[in-house]
């Protein structure tokens, strides 16, 4: 990288590296394997997108439709588990990565290590790079032998009136995240995000100790002195917002809000937010962005 990030605010934590979809640069986004690497590669949470099927199971899959990142067609929410469990959410990786060969540095970039017809595919895990349903992701993230926070984001909640905050209230209450935290020192590893205010108010209504993550695409005059919807208590504004608004993050913390941004892959967005004092960076990279940070 050209320049170095510089140091933060001696009274601030070290800044957050989330990985967005996974380790999504270099494994297809929201499989297993993408998350596996995020975890190898020292990231400290894990960003997915969730989704409910058509027989009501919460899969992480960032498009309405499957198209792109699997060899099926057809909306999540028309499609059910056992559907879209046969399908291949690996072998477009490849694809989009164009034959490019990589060293040992990035062992899950190889050719035919996605899905596909690879011979040396006979004996992997098939289940790295099928459909990852949200508890699947969770059961990751609790064998985990340290601490890895996860970051949920409710995709288009409106559709389904309440259905997706429900099923993921009572998943997170399996897993026992929906009782109050511990200390203010040891928050909540798991984190709900949203483009809606109101899917954020059904999650916290339900369930008042999950933190709540406001995303944001434009700065809104309602939102622009660094408040967030009542009961919510981190900002996540698009990388483009800090560009242009950079005196933001300040208004947001003065307000008592933390600010997470994404996506931030490019090495002078990681400085800007480190100058900044951001709390946390969701990217795509997380390896890169730990590196730059003197981390990895
Ligand atoms: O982490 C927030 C970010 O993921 C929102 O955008 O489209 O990647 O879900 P998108
Ligand atoms: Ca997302």
């Amino acid at each position: 990288y050209a320049r170095p990030a510089q140091d933060r605010h001696p009274d601030r934590p070290a800044m957050s590296v989330v990985a967005h979809r996974g380790a999504s640069e270099d494994a297809p986004e929201h499989t297993l394997a993408a998350y596996r690497k995020a975890i190898e590669d020292g990231a400290d949470a894990l960003e997915c997108d969730v989704r409910l099927t058509a027989d009501g199971h919460l899969v992480c899959v960032h498009d309405r439709r499957v198209n792109r990142t699997s060899n099926g067609r057809g909306a999540v929410s028309a499609l059910e588990l056992a559907d879209l469990a046969s399908l291949d959410f690996g072998s477009w990786k490849e694809e989009a990565l164009g034959g490019e060969t990589f060293g040992a540095e990035a062992p899950y970039r190889r050719s035919g290590v996605f899905g596909g017809e690879a011979p040396d595919r006979q004996n992997e895990d098939p289940e790295r790079t099928s459909v990852l349903t949200l508890e699947r992701l969770l059961e990751l993230v609790a064998d985990a032998d340290r601490r890895v926070e996860l970051a949920i984001e409710t995709k288009h909640p409106t559709r389904w009136a309440g259905q997706v905050e429900e099923r993921l209230v009572e998943l997170l209450g399996r897993f026992g995240y929906t009782k109050p935290a511990m200390s203010t020192d040891r928050p909540s590893p798991v984190r709900v995000m949203s483009f809606s205010a109101r899917s954020l108010h059904r999650v916290r209504a339900a369930a008042p100790a999950i933190p709540a993550v406001y995303l944001m695409q434009f700065l809104t005059p309602r939102y622009r002195d660094g408040r967030l919807p009542a009961g919510v208590g981190i900002a996540g504004p698009g990388i483009r917002i800090l560009r242009a608004h950079p005196e933001y993050v300040a208004k947001a913390h003065r307000a008592g809000n933390q600010v997470h941004v994404w996506t931030v892959n490019e090495p002078d967005d990681v400085v800007l937010c480190q100058e900044l004092g951001v709390d946390a960076v969701i990217t795509n990279r997380p390896k890169q962005v730990r590196m730059q940070l003197g981390l990895g």
